[in-house]
């Protein structure tokens, strides 16, 4: 082959090259371009077996132009990989690319269980009124459960069917928060407002109802001058807290030894499911239970008031059966109202 002719294949391919490699859009079309012009079977590689046939004097021209070819073919693979390895980088990140302001995914939030919930509902509505909070304790003697109160031995809470006695002798579980009540007189001076929540005991067969333990919220004033007026008041606030703006309450006579005169409170909240349910009992604090705690009847009087939290938070969120607030079954935590 002669001289000219190889060397205008060479700058034919040089020229050829560089314009398929400016048209190349991806890296891949480059690797691929590259292999078949540089490669060991490329058409370069190919075009050079003609050297053979050259003059010695005409083969180090051809082999001057063909380092030139391949250079300036590499360094067009070289700018166009840059190129297109910059427009593939942005493509991906275009289709990558996340909307910041797109809500995401939320947290799964617990919630309150209804007892405690409706426990500190009730310490809200009495928190606005100067009730504070108190406790009790859950292992009380019997002296203060039953008889500081003015409960007979002959009371039936007293009967051994419905209280949980300790092995050791004087010692039980509460059967209701009312012995707070004493504590509480005996620590602090009038003027006394204090709510006591906290869980009870009762030895009992476990129904829909019914269970052994069970919360209570006690709730106790003592001033001068205090009347049942004052109770009715704050229940009123209390219920219309509980349950709406239309709740009323009603007074029906009742019994208990720690109280005189003493009260059974229905509620009602108006609206659709309208009817009188019976939700605690209260009354003024009767004078031997104020002597007890310390306090002289004649200056200071009190009211009193215990009320079922099971009973309230059934009512609040729509639950028909007391023991699933005892069973922790996320289930109905998680459908609650
Ligand atoms: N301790 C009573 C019970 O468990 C409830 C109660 C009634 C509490 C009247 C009071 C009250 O403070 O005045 O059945």
């Amino acid at each position: 082959m002669e001289l000219a002719a190889l060397e205008k294949q060479l700058r034919t391919l040089q020229t050829e090259s560089t314009t398929k490699i400016g048209a190349a859009s991806s890296l891949a079309d480059l690797e691929e371009l590259g292999s078949s012009l540089l490669g060991k079977k490329g058409a370069l590689t190919d075009l050079l077996r003609g050297i053979g046939s050259l003059s010695a004097e005409d083969r180090p021209k051809i082999g001057a132009l063909a380092n030139e070819v391949r250079t300036a073919i590499e360094a067009a693979l070289e700018s166009r990989r840059t190129v297109a390895g910059a427009a593939e980088l942005s493509a991906r990140i275009a289709n990558e690319t996340e909307d910041a302001t797109t809500p995401g995914p939320l947290p799964a939030f617990g919630s309150l269980h209804p007892i405690p919930e409706t426990i500190s509902a009730i310490g809200q509505i009495m928190g606005s009124f100067g009730f504070t909070v108190a406790e009790g304790q859950e292992v009380e003697d019997d002296v203060t459960n039953f008889q500081l109160l003015n409960i007979p031995e002959d009371h039936p809470s007293r009967d051994l069917w419905d209280t949980l006695y300790l092995r050791e002798p004087g010692r039980l579980l509460r059967t209701h928060t009312s012995p707070g009540q004493i504590r509480t007189m005996r620590a602090v001076e009038p003027p006394i407002r204090v709510i006591l929540p906290g869980r009870c005991f009762r030895y009992e067969a476990v129904d829909a109802s019914h269970g052994f333990e069970f919360h209570q919220v006690e709730g106790l004033l003592v001033d001068r001058g205090t009347t049942l007026a004052d109770l009715k008041g704050i229940l009123d606030e209390l219920a219309r807290g509980l349950f709406g703006p239309a709740a009323r309450t009603r007074f029906r006579p009742g019994y208990y030894p720690f109280t005189e005169p003493s009260v059974a409170v229905d509620v009602s909240w108006g609206g659709s499911k309208d009817g009188w349910m019976t939700i605690l009992g209260a009354g003024m604090v009767h004078p031997i239970v104020l002597e007890n705690g310390g306090i002289d009847p004649e200056t200071h009087q009190g009211f009193a008031f215990g009320l079922g939290v099971e009973r309230i938070a059934m009512l609040r969120h729509g639950i028909p059966d007391l023991r699933a607030l005892l069973e922790n079954d996320l289930r109905m935590l998680r459908g609650l109202r």
